[in-house]
């Protein structure tokens, strides 16, 4: 018998791909693909609410995306900038807390205090939504380190007592708990450097749906999926302890 009550997934991780392929079977320029991606987020951030789900996190913009076009990454964080204003009242309403993860020092300064002005406006609400921009696994990891080293230099921390509570402590979200679902859209079977240290027992799931096109259906299909799924974290089931 599956645990029912390991349904629905507390954290979902997204790694909302296609945009640039959506635009293209549309003969639109691939900014128009970004921007019909952002309301899927709208509408995910719906979907989650309505099924439960506490936590989910959105790979927006990784460290590597840096290289592409100069034209690309200003209209992506043009339409970051506009999308957090413009949805601030919303997430608001909504009682949903705004988060970010990621380096964001490379971010400009007027978008660094943006998502500082809207996570401090929305940071007592339970339901959060946290953004990955300018995010990768191993940034996460190498600035993780280095936070530890330099307790470890001032002697506020014995190399002994690092352990893998102290590392993930020293993420970007300690508290939010490990994603137990991951889903990247597009039909591409690869993690792209999103949530290297999290992702240790999260299940995957991959879809050939690009993400403007990613709806209710896909979302429940996706859940469904998931709740099939038998979790073993490396141990036997119950039933075939001997
Ligand atoms: C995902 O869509 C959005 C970002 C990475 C910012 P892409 O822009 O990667 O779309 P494809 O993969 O080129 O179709
Ligand atoms: C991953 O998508 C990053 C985001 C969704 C933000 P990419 O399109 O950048 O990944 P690759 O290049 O196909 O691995
Ligand atoms: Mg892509």
């Amino acid at each position: 018998m599956r645990d029912v009550t390991n349904r629905v997934p507390q954290h979902i991780a997204m790694i909302m791909d296609g945009n640039g392929r959506w635009a293209r079977q549309q003969g639109k320029p691939r900014l128009a693909g970004h921007e019909a991606g952002s309301e899927t987020v709208r509408q995910v951030m719906g979907y989650c609410r309505k099924a439960g789900v506490r936590y989910l996190t959105l790979y927006a913009f990784s460290t590597e995306n840096w290289s592409r076009p100069p034209e690309e990454v200003a209209g992506l964080m043009q339409l970051l900038t506009v999308f957090i204003s413009k949805y601030e009242a919303e997430l608001i309403e909504k009682q949903v807390r705004l988060r970010v993860i990621g380096n964001r020092a490379d971010l400009s300064l007027s978008l660094q205090k943006e998502l500082a002005r809207v996570e401090q406006s929305t940071q007592h609400f339970e339901q959060q939504v946290i953004i990955a921009l300018s995010y990768s696994g191993r940034n996460e990891l190498v600035r993780a380190v280095r936070k530890i080293a330099s307790a470890v230099r001032s002697g506020s921390c014995e190399p002994e007592a690092i352990d893998e509570a102290l590392i993930a402590t020293s993420l970007d979200a300690p508290d939010v708990p490990d994603p137990d679902l991951i889903i990247r859209t597009s039909g591409e079977f690869r993690l792209s450097n999103f949530l290297l240290w999290q992702c240790a027992y999260s299940e995957f799931y991959f879809t050939p749906v690009l993400w403007p096109d990613f709806g209710e259906a896909d979302f429940k299909t996706a859940l469904e999926a998931y709740a099939a799924r038998e979790r073993r974290y490396g141990g036997v089931k119950k039933e075939d302890f001997v």
